[in-house]
C-alpha cells in the first residue's frame, strides 16, 4: 500500500532523523549510541513522525515546522520498543535481532534511556511558543505509556481482565502516542487548542485500531511482521482475541487456555493450540469489526476538523492502512 504523501513524508522524517543523530555518532560514547543507530536503521514505518508532519500540513504550514516533534515522537517510540522487547522477552524486531539479544539487557536499558533523552533534545528545537504546550503533552503521554505498559504486564497473570480494561490498556500503551503525534504536529503549526484536541481525538481512535491490528498480526500474521509470531500467546497477553475466545469459545477454549497459561515450554504447540481456539471462536473477525468501528470514529474526527480534498483523502488512506497493514 502506498501513497505519494507516505513516501514523501517518510523520506523527510528519515532524513531529519539521520541528520539529527549525526550529532551522536555510533562510535562515540563507549558504545552507548550504537544500539540507537542500529534500531533506527532497522526501518520501521515511521508512522508517528508521518502523522506529526501530516497534521502540520493539514493546518496549513510547511511540514518542516513539525520536524522537531516528528523526530521526538519517533525517537520516543523506538525507545519504548527497545524496553518493550526486554519486557516481552522478544527476540526479533523488524526482522532482526532485538537490542537486548544482539547486545545485552543493560545496553538496551541504557541506550533506551539515551533515546528518551534524545527525544527531549529534539522537542527542544520547537518554537518558543509551541515548546511549553508540546512538552506538557509529551510528558503526560510518556507517563501514560508507562501506565499502559504496566497494565499490559500486570494482565499477563490475571484471568479476569475485561474488554473495557483491555481497551484502556491499549489506549495508554499505544493510542496516546499516536494521538500526541498528531496533536504535537498541530501544536508546532500553531493550531488552536480546540483543533489540537480534535487531532488528539482522531489519533486516539486510530491508535486503538492500530494496536488491534498489531495484536491480530502477532497471532495471525506472516513473516512480514518481523517479530516472533505468537509472542502474545506465549506470554498470555490479554489481547481482545484472547478475551473474546475465553468469553465465546465455550468449555473447549477455556480448557485449552487453562492448560497452557503460564507455560513457556513447547512454544510451538502452545501457539498452535491457542491460535486454533481463537479461530474456532471467531475471535479474529470480532476483532476486525471492533477495529473498523474505531477507524470509523477516527474518520468522524477528520470530518469534525473540516479536512477536505487531498487532506481528507490522505487521512482516509491512513485509516485504511492501519487496518490492512501486514507489518
Ligand atoms: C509497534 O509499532 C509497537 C506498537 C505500539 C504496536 P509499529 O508497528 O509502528 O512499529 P514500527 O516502528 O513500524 O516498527
Ligand atoms: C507495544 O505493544 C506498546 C509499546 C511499545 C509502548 P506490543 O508489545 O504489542 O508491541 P510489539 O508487538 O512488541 O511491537
Ligand atoms: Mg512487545
Ligand atoms: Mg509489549
Ligand atoms: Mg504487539
Amino acid at each position: 500500500m502506498t501513497h505519494p504523501n507516505l513516501t514523501r513524508l517518510k523520506d523527510q522524517a528519515d532524513a531529519a532523523i539521520e541528520a539529527f543523530l549525526k550529532q551522536w555518532p555510533e562510535s562515540a560514547g563507549d558504545g552507548l549510541y550504537a544500539p540507537v543507530h542500529y534500531l533506527m536503521r532497522l526501518g520501521g514505518k515511521r508512522l508517528r513522525a508521518v502523522l506529526a508532519l501530516s497534521a502540520a500540513e493539514a493546518e496549513g504550514t510547511s511540514c518542516e515546522v513539525a520536524f522537531p516533534a516528528a523526530m521526538g515522537v519517533e525517537l520516543f517510540h523506538n525507545f519504548t520498543l527497545m524496553h518493550d522487547d526486554i519486557m516481552d522477552a522478544a527476540p526479533l524486531r523488524r526482522g532482526k535481532e532485538t537490542v537486548h539479544i544482539k547486545w545485552d539487557e543493560n545496553a538496551a536499558i541504557l541506550s533506551g534511556d539515551a533515546m528518551y533523552t534524545l527525544a527531549h533534545i529534539a522537542f527542544a528545537q520547537l518554537s518558543a511558543e509551541a515548546l511549553p504546550k508540546a512538552l506538557r503533552l509529551f510528558n503526560q503521554t510518556a507517563l501514560e505509556v508507562c501506565l499502559g505498559q504496566q497494565s499490559d504486564m500486570a494482565f499477563e497473570t490475571r484471568n479476569d481482565v475485561t474488554v473495557a480494561e483491555y481497551m484502556e490498556m491499549i489506549r495508554l500503551k499505544t493510542s496516546v502516542l499516536v494521538a500526541a503525534s498528531l496533536a504535537l504536529g498541530a501544536i508546532a503549526a500553531g493550531a488552536s487548542e480546540e483543533r489540537v484536541q480534535l487531532w488528539y481525538a482522531l489519533g486516539e481512535e486510530l491508535g486503538l485500531a492500530f494496536q488491534m491490528q498489531d495484536d491480530l498480526l502477532d497471532a495471525f500474521g506472516d513473516e512480514q511482521v518481523g517479530k516472533l509470531l505468537g509472542g502474545d500467546i506465549l506470554a498470555d497477553k490479554k489481547t481482545f482475541l484472547r478475551l473474546y475466545t475465553q468469553e465465546n469459545g465455550g468449555m473447549a477454549a477455556q480448557e485449552v487456555l487453562a492448560k497452557w497459561d503460564g507455560q513457556r515450554h513447547d512454544a510451538p504447540a502452545k501457539i498452535e493450540a491457542v491460535r486454533a481456539a481463537m479461530t474456532a471462536a471467531g475471535a479474529a473477525d470480532a476483532a476486525r469489526d471492533l477495529m473498523h468501528a474505531h477507524v470509523a470514529k477516527a474518520m468522524a474526527s477528520a470530518e469534525a476538523l473540516g479536512l477536505e480534498g487531498s487532506h481528507l483523502e490522505w487521512f482516509q488512506f491512513l485509516g485504511g492502512m492501519v487496518t490492512q497493514r501486514t507489518s
